[in-house]
């Protein structure tokens, strides 16, 4: 069959009962994963009645497969079915979280791991996903930091342009190309206190400043489908915005494609307290623009009513099953709806895949600090104490979305650095568990200190406590790990051995006491399936750490949230009186950006050229940096750019680009980035973009620690009239 056009897709809805109308309406969970309460009561007697238009979780091409041809074969119209799962950083081989990968500040390796991504996904019969995930998070404590750009809307947006990208592939309707869900629009990383689920209360500025920009940028790149969140914002939940949803993103921001709630958000109107029953609940979702209902049942109970009783109409209805239908055709399901999970991929694109997953989970790791050059771990070294509870558990290295990754496929740290030294000693005992009480393991840890040349603590959370429903109000290590690295590090000390303390975590963990006392201090966040390999890759030195944080690291969780676009006060410091905490500092304990190489990288000699420029030209941003450490290095060189005086209160730090330079020992050389002037635009009092003249400083160095920074002006001219 031909793609389906327009009028098709219109003689088709027409051919439709109101029951196999809402089916295309409705996406019910398989019960392979559940991400959520569950909901039972359906059957693959729902999919040949047409009561079930489109399904989630369900893993496998046989079953995919089994499924669609009932969709297909044995329903009255043959309608094909929209299968999604949460590939969200890797299907069968898992890629490093994507709060790690971010880490990377690459925007065609972030590219490359979705395409990845979605040809293994594809492979299994799956033709959606739900990611990217855009919410830009300054809040350590909620747990699905991990799933996101971290704190800057404009690394928010280049990942959003290149996941889209790497998903939907050029050609939407190849067999190795899956549907992008852009989620969760708008703003949940913003819950109170950082506790999960809870309510959202931005401005309309910050909104727009910083929560919206990486949603415009996945429209931008095509993406087809959003998925509002689960959260209200100032009073209105998601799911019920009409004004977000049919008024800002389809109107304003231009948005055509399909829009799926989230797991049960459409029931859960009621317990938002919005809506009385299942029949207000769908009313409101259907109103709001919500096409796909996902597993709450309110479209299929709810609007039938709702249609008697006058609260919605059937062109409203139509209109839904209509976006649903084109992006079915956009997808080539009318066409070949087996062409997704036809054939196996071969031995070779799945050893590539796990390649590539290594390379960027080693680049994916900060170095945080390395006290007298501690790593990399010396050649000769022929005795190590692997020492932790994430030394040895592979399982935990998958991080929070693992589709259908099994454990034992993935390398511990044990196996990769016992792969790594195969001519060394590697002694391991956990000590303490990840969480829990119990204490009775630390004292055969500390032996191992006695035996040693260097300890590897291996510390962190499990990979279930970051994520979804995982806000943390202690966001430090749990369980009584302070208490055995403490010990550690004073045996360690007593012997004068070093202490590698790697963190494996979905956010910044407030470890003040630990960047203190460890020799090096390594984040390692969730590394996917070579986690082992990477990181051995990394303490061996045969690749040199690379990764930068893309979140601002607090001393204290008094201090949140903290990040390095916050707006000037009018009393910055120093001084008693000026905006600073009594008890605590205001500086960061690492700042945004910040990560180690084993080179030793300084720069010097900004230029910026033109110095006086108009919204039509680029200027171009030059720096030299100098490697002057003993090893090769890639370096990483960001610009930020200060405006001096607008008329909105500006950020200290707006960032405006990333570039990265690879120079051995002794080299140097000039890195050149562009900066188009029209990026410089911001939102005045009315919120309407503009351009404003004046000073800019622009501000290039290898974090967001403005010390660090060099700064040369820029003079932002009006446009001359042509
Ligand atoms: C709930 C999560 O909020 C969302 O991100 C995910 O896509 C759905 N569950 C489906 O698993």
């Amino acid at each position: 069959m031909k793609p389906l056009d327009t009028p098709q897709i219109e003689t088709l809805i027409g051919r439709m009962t109101l029951t196999e109308k809402l089916g295309q309406l409705t996406m019910m969970a398989a019960s392979h994963t559940v991400t959520g309460p569950t909901i039972t009561g359906h059957s693959t007697g729902d999919i040949r009645s047409g009561r079930i238009g489109n399904l989630l979780n369900l893993i496998g091409a046989g079953p995919a497969r089994e499924m669609q041809r009932i969709a297909v074969e044995e329903s009255r119209l043959g309608v094909p079915l929209l299968i999604g799962l949460d590939v969200i950083h890797g299907h069968r081989t898992l890629f490093p979280a994507p709060l790690a990968e971010v880490a990377l500040f690459d925007p065609e390796a972030w590219a490359r791991t979705a395409r990845e991504a979605a040809r293994e996904a594809a492979a299994d019969g799956i033709n959606m996903t739900f990611a990217p995930m855009l919410d830009v998070s300054r809040e350590p404590r909620w747990g699905r930091t991990v799933e996101g750009p971290g704190e800057s809307p404009w690394v928010g947006r280049h990942l959003a342009e290149a996941k889209v990208r790497g998903f939907q592939g050029a050609d939407l309707a190849a067999a190795d190309s899956v549907a992008a869900v852009a989620k969760h629009y708008c703003a949940y990383g913003a819950v109170t206190a950082g506790r999960e689920y809870a309510s959202v209360d931005v401005s309309d500025r910050t909104l727009r400043e910083i929560h919206e920009p990486a949603f415009e940028a996945a429209i931008g790149a095509g993406v087809v489908a959003v998925m509002p969140a689960f959260t209200d914002l100032a009073g209105i939940p998601m799911t019920a915005h009409a004004g977000m949803l049919r008024g800002r993103l389809r109107r304003e921001l231009g948005f055509e494609g399909v829009l799926v709630s989230d797991y049960n958000a459409i029931a859960e109107l009621i317990q938002h307290g919005v809506a009385a029953d299942l029949i207000e609940a769908a009313t409101l979702a259907l109103k709001a623009g919500v096409d796909i209902d996902m597993v709450s049942g309110a479209y299929l109970q709810g609007l039938p009513v709702a249609l008697e009783r006058g609260l919605v109409s059937q062109s409203e209805i139509d209109e839904s099953v209509y976006r649903v239908l084109a992006l079915k055709a956009r997808l080539g399901l009318f066409e070949d709806p087996y062409r997704r999970g036809a054939t196996a991929e071969n031995v070779t694109a799945v050893t590539e895949r796990r390649r590539l997953s290594r390379e960027v989970a080693a680049r994916s790791m900060v170095l945080l600090s390395n006290r007298d050059e501690a790593l990399p771990l010396f050649g000769g070294l022929r005795r190590l104490a692997l020492i932790g509870p994430l030394a040895d558990a592979p399982g935990e290295m998958r991080g929070p979305w693992w589709c259908a990754a099994q454990p034992e496929e993935q390398i511990s740290v044990l196996a990769g650095m016992r792969a790594a030294l195969p001519r060394s000693q590697i002694f391991h005992a956990s000590g303490v568990d990840i969480g829990g009480d119990d204490e009775s393991g630390i004292g055969a840890a500390l032996q191992l200190c006695d035996n040693a040349e260097a300890v590897v603590l291996c510390l962190g959370e499990a990979a279930t406590m970051s994520g979804e429903a995982a806000s943390r109000a202690h966001p430090g290590l749990p369980g009584r790990q302070r208490r055995l690295a403490e010990a550690v590090l004073q045996r360690a000390a007593d012997r004068t051995i070093p202490v590698i303390a790697v963190l494996f975590c979905g956010r910044p963990l407030i470890v003040p006491w630990l960047a203190e006392r460890a020799s090096a201090l390594l984040v390692a966040w969730f590394p996917g399936c070579e986690a082992g390999h990477a990181l051995a890759d990394i303490l061996t030195g045969s690749t040199s750490p690379s990764g930068r944080t893309p979140i601002t690291w607090p001393r204290a969780v008094g201090q949140i949230p903290l990040y390095f676009a916050e707006r000037s006060s009018g009393r910055p410091g120093p001084g008693p009186f000026s905006s600073r905490y009594i008890d605590e500092s205001s500086s960061p304990l690492f700042p945004f950006g910040h990560g180690l190489t084993y080179g030793r990288c300084s720069m010097s000699d900004l230029r910026v050229t033109p110095q006086a420029a108009d919204a039509s030209t680029t200027v171009e941003v030059r720096v030299d940096v100098e490697n002057q450490g003993a090893r090769k290095a890639e370096e990483t060189v960001f610009l930020f750019t200060r405006r001096l005086k607008s008329r909105v209160a500006p950020p200290v730090l707006e960032l405006h680009g990333v570039g990265k330079i690879i120079l051995e020992p002794g080299a140097r050389d000039t890195l050149v980035m562009h900066l188009p002037v029209a990026e410089l635009r911001s939102l005045g009092p009315d919120l309407e973009p503009g351009l404003e003249p004046g000073a800019v400083d622009i501000l290039v160095g290898p974090s967001a620690d403005r010390a660090s920074l060099l700064s040369a002006r820029l003079e932002v001219l009006a446009k001359q009239p042509s």
